[in-house]
């Protein structure tokens, strides 16, 4: 049964008497349309289109408790691996009938703050969310009010939450083994803010590729991982006399290898990769469209979306203990390093 509160006009009773069923045909037609014959839901549907009726969710989520969305907190809207992310959230979430409603913390913990009442006013299923700083307190309290939550993009340290999340170490790892594979070793990575567990996870991987290589990692860190900040570092690495230059970048994340790359290539025309080899991060459909065509270290962003969801239902139904799934990173090689290097850009969702 759905609330019967009247939105448009038009409530659930006048449907029935449009398409000649009973309400509760009406309700099932809305919630239940496999448990009624095609022939009726057609005729149900028509009445709803020709009296334009609305559900009004606020009723049901009065009656049921819940809403059927799921809120998702990122870091960076601005960000393709976020979207991604929350695309394959969409895609695992529709299964279920579910929504998925996205807030962006900007790395901003007042805004992350707000997201979080607001879900849980708002009686949302469950959050997902790409934690800015160490909320953990704050997520205890949620759950133990009714609101369940999974950590993504980061690993979660709290015996009550499920995470899933990339091993960023090993990225990092992967990111500087392949620059030192190919004699570079005047390396520098550019990132920030290394409080950012994302960012400091691979610099350390990094950096324990270059111990074990014997030789120095210089650290740049910036702000924010994005196109400006890239650009900014890039231009201000240019200024310095040429022998303190390094011969190869990683960068924190693909958005900071775009803007060096724009640094290098358009304002001082540096040969990338021949003068300085750069690799990038999370492998967004932008890195390999890049003039020149960007070596990342891919993260699997739909899947992490999908399994997040997955995570959060199976909490929401006490049917599997709390799981903590982590990714490895691939390494996608492309022009940045290796300037024959040419691969078919990959197919991402619709661009
Ligand atoms: O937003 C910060 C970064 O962390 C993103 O680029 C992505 O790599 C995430 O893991």
């Amino acid at each position: 049964m759905i609330g019967e509160v009247r939105v448009s006009g038009t409530s659930v009773k006048d449907v029935a008497a449009r398409a000649g069923v009973s309400v509760g045909t009406v309700s099932n037609v809305l919630n239940r349309p496999e448990t009624v014959p095609p022939a009726t839901v057609v005729k149900v549907r028509a009445a709803i289109e020709e009296l334009g009726f609305v559900r009004n969710d606020a009723a049901r989520q009065l009656r049921a408790g819940r809403s059927r969305s799921i809120g998702l907190i990122v870091l960076d809207g601005g960000n393709p691996f976020f979207t991604d992310l929350a695309r394959g959230a969409e895609l695992e979430a529709e299964s279920t009938g579910t929504a998925v409603v996205m807030g962006n913390s900007d790395q901003d913990p007042a805004r992350e703050a707000h997201y979080l009442d607001l879900f849980e006013e708002q009686r949302v299923r469950g959050i997902l969310i790409s934690p800015v700083g160490e909320i953990g307190e704050r997520l205890e309290r949620l759950r133990l009010r009714g609101t369940p939550a999974v950590l993504v993009d980061r690993k979660a340290e709290l015996p009550d939450f499920a995470s899933v999340s990339v091993d960023d170490v090993a990225g990092g790892e992967l990111a500087a083994e392949h620059l030192i594979g190919l004699g570079r070793r005047r390396l520098a990575f550019v990132g920030g803010p290394l409080g950012l567990r994302q960012v400091g996870d691979r610099l350390e991987g990094a950096r324990r590729a270059a111990r074990r290589a014997g030789i120095e990692l210089r650290v740049i860190e910036i702000p924010q991982l994005t196109v400006i900040n890239g650009r900014e570092a890039g231009v201000a690495l240019l200024r310095e006399t040429e022998s303190e230059w390094p011969d190869a970048v990683f960068a924190g994340n693909d958005l900071v290898a775009m803007g060096l790359l724009q640094a290098f290539r358009m304002t001082e025309r540096i040969p990338v990769p021949e003068r300085i080899a750069l690799v990038g991060y999370d492998d967004i459909a932008f890195a390999s469209a890049a003039v020149v065509p960007i070596t990342s270290i891919r993260q699997p962003s739909e899947l992490i979306g999908r399994t997040a969801v997955e995570l959060i239902e199976a909490q929401i139904a006490g049917s599997s203990p709390i799981r903590h799934v982590e990714f490895q990173p691939e390494l996608v090689v492309r022009a940045s390093t290796i300037p024959t290097f040419t691969e078919t850009p990959r197919q991402h969702g619709p661009v």
